[in-house]
């Protein structure tokens, strides 16, 4: 098979460069080492900046999204006691947009076939070949026969685990990586959400998050130990947990329901640099990972997919070289800023293990500060709606 653009990954990179490359008439082929019922049931990200919900405009997926999707004038910071509400849309102007990555995904996923995006699903052994050069091709196995995809590009949107970014030599790369000692464990119930805006909790005990994804399914999150079994917590006991954390006001209105999902994800600051090499583009997680206080991950995904999808337009269009040797630096830039905030928003809210009374009194003072100046809810408010491109 030929085509222009070979896009490892369907995930919200590579769905999203799919769709914006087939709108201006460009070949590409996606290939999913998943099925596509696995694609389209993982529970993850829940909010949208406006370079992600735009980027659905443009292709003229945002129908269901502007239906179903929530838009947030603001969310809390908390301390156990008092919420600090950050009030984004009066600070900056813009809103985010609740609406799951698990809706986005299937947005993308169901408009593939009206628009040509061509993906197929269940390719196992995917293989990056010759990407140094100006034709390189991608193999795969399926039903016990290779078959092989070449290409003028490969996109790498295949997450943190897929085989592109293995395909770029060590000599070239450099590497950036913080692990945190704990993990999120998130639980996700047909109950209504406790309040009508998220709540991001820093708690002598650990961080909590109430998150949403509408008015009748809550989402929320709690810091515990890296190595905590999940048989370790029955609903009752991280309804509790919550409970706890998130301060009274937010307890008086949590309404209990079984887990429709329960799952612990790690926590990891990564960036590999660079981002492209010879033919190949690497996008989203394939690069880069924040920790997921902030909401950055989906986001960072869809501003890279921004930046590569005019790139590759370019140059199918009106053969621009320059475009393309400046992909990596000009989303690199944003990544680091991203990576920041996750970083900084994460230290804020959460419990080390190194936090002793002096650390706890610094996170109280941060958070005491922050209530009452507007320079510093600005700050973070810019950097929730997301930073320009
Ligand atoms: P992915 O969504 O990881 O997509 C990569 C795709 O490539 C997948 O479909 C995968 O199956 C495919 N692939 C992998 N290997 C191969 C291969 N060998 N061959 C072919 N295809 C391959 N972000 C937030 O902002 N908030 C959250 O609450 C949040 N929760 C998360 C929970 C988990 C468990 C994880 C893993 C991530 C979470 N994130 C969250 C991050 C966010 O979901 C990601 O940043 C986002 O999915 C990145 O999109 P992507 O398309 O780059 O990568
Ligand atoms: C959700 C996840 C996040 O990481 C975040 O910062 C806000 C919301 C969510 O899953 O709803």
């Amino acid at each position: 098979m030929k085509t222009q653009v070979a896009i490892i990954g369907a995930g919200p990179a590579g769905l999203l460069l799919g769709h914006l490359l087939r709108a201006e008439g460009i070949a590409v082929v996606v290939v999913e080492r998943q099925s596509a019922d696995y694609v389209a049931s993982r529970i993850r990200a829940g909010v949208l900046e406006r370079v992600t919900t735009g980027l659905m405009e443009r292709l003229g997926l945002d129908a269901r999204m502007k239906a179903e999707g929530i838009p947030h004038d603001g969310f809390n910071l908390a301390d156990g006691e008092r919420l600090i509400r950050i009030d984004i849309a009066a600070l900056t102007g813009k809103q985010v947009m609740v609406y799951g990555q698990t809706e986005l995904t299937r947005d993308l996923m169901e408009a593939a076939d009206d628009r040509g995006l061509e993906i197929v699903y269940e390719a196992a052994d995917v293989t990056l070949h010759d990407v140094e050069g100006d034709a390189p091709f991608v193999t795969y196995t399926m039903d016990g026969s290779e078959h092989r995809i070449d290409a003028r590009f490969i996109a790498g949107c295949d997450g943190f685990h897929g085989p592109s970014r293995m395909a770029i030599p060590a000599s070239v790369a450099s590497v950036f990586e913080k692990v945190y000692p704990f993990g999120w464990l998130g639980i996700l119930a047909d109950v209504p959400p406790c309040n009508h805006e998220l709540i991001y909790a820093n708690h002598d005990r650990g961080f909590a998050l109430a998150s949403m994804r509408s008015a009748t399914r809550s989402r929320y999150y709690i810091q515990v130990p890296v190595d905590e079994k999940l048989e370790d917590w029955p609903d009752e006991r991280l309804w509790d947990e919550l409970s706890v954390r998130l301060g009274p006001e937010a307890a008086a209105n949590i309404t209990r329901g079984p887990a429709i999902e329960k799952s612990i994800a790690p926590l990891r600051s990564f960036v590999f640099e660079p981002m492209r090499h010879g033919s190949l583009f690497l996008a989203g997680d394939s690069a880069h990972i924040v920790p997921p206080t902030g909401a950055k991950g989906l986001n960072l995904a869809a501003s890279d997919v921004a930046y590569l999808s005019d790139s590759l337009i370019g140059f199918f269009r009106a053969n621009d070289n320059d475009e393309i040797a400046t992909y990596s630096s000009k989303a690199l830039a944003r990544v680091w800023k991203s990576e920041r905030f996750s970083w900084q928003l994460t230290s804020l809210m959460h419990r080390f293990p190194e936090t002793g009374a002096f650390e706890r009194r610094m996170q109280i003072a941060d958070l005491d500060y922050i209530a009452a100046s507007a320079a510093a809810q600005t700050s973070i408010a810019e950097n929730y709606v997301g930073l320009p491109l």
